[in-house]
């Protein structure tokens, strides 16, 4: 069980302007962040992102979304970090998720869901080291 995982405040999140919002709930849930930028993924780089989604029959829809604007990916250390996030944003459909959770109080779709969250330990350290170096890492 590792203490890091990867959110990325999606294009949705930051044309809404919640991300404040969103990272409040975030860091109530006791996760303290040790990076964070804005950028503007390409197309190939969100194909690169969401690799292992290769051939499933959403990935040109989700790596456009994800491309088609800027969004904010924000490295986060608390302890079981990767299912305690995933907790906090709940099911990747709103309609699914928990009351309380940020993606039933602030997501619109499946595909337009406000925030990203690593669903391993493994893919979290890839996820991380995707926008992050080890030394922009400050814990
Ligand atoms: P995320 O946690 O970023 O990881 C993969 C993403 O694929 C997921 O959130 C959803 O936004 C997206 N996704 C999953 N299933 C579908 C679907 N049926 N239609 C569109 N997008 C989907």
């Amino acid at each position: 069980m590792s203490n890091r995982t990867l959110a990325i405040l999606k294009p949705d999140c930051v044309r809404k302007n919640f991300q404040g919002k969103v990272l409040s709930k975030i860091q109530e849930a006791g996760f303290k962040v040790l990076a964070m930028k804005q950028i503007r993924l390409t197309k190939s780089q969100a194909e690169g992102f969401y690799a292992v989604h290769k051939g499933r029959p959403f990935f040109a829809e989700l790596t456009a979304f994800m491309s088609s604007g800027p969004c904010v990916p924000i490295a986060l250390e608390r302890n079981d970090a990767v299912a305690t996030f995933r907790k906090t944003i709940g099911a990747t459909d709103p309609a699914e998720a928990e009351p309380g959770t940020v993606r039933r109080e602030f997501a619109d779709s499946k595909g337009e869901n406000i925030v990203h969250g690593s669903d391993s330990d493994e893919n979290a350290k890839i996820e991380i080291g995707f926008f992050f170096s080890d030394s922009e890492l400050l814990g």
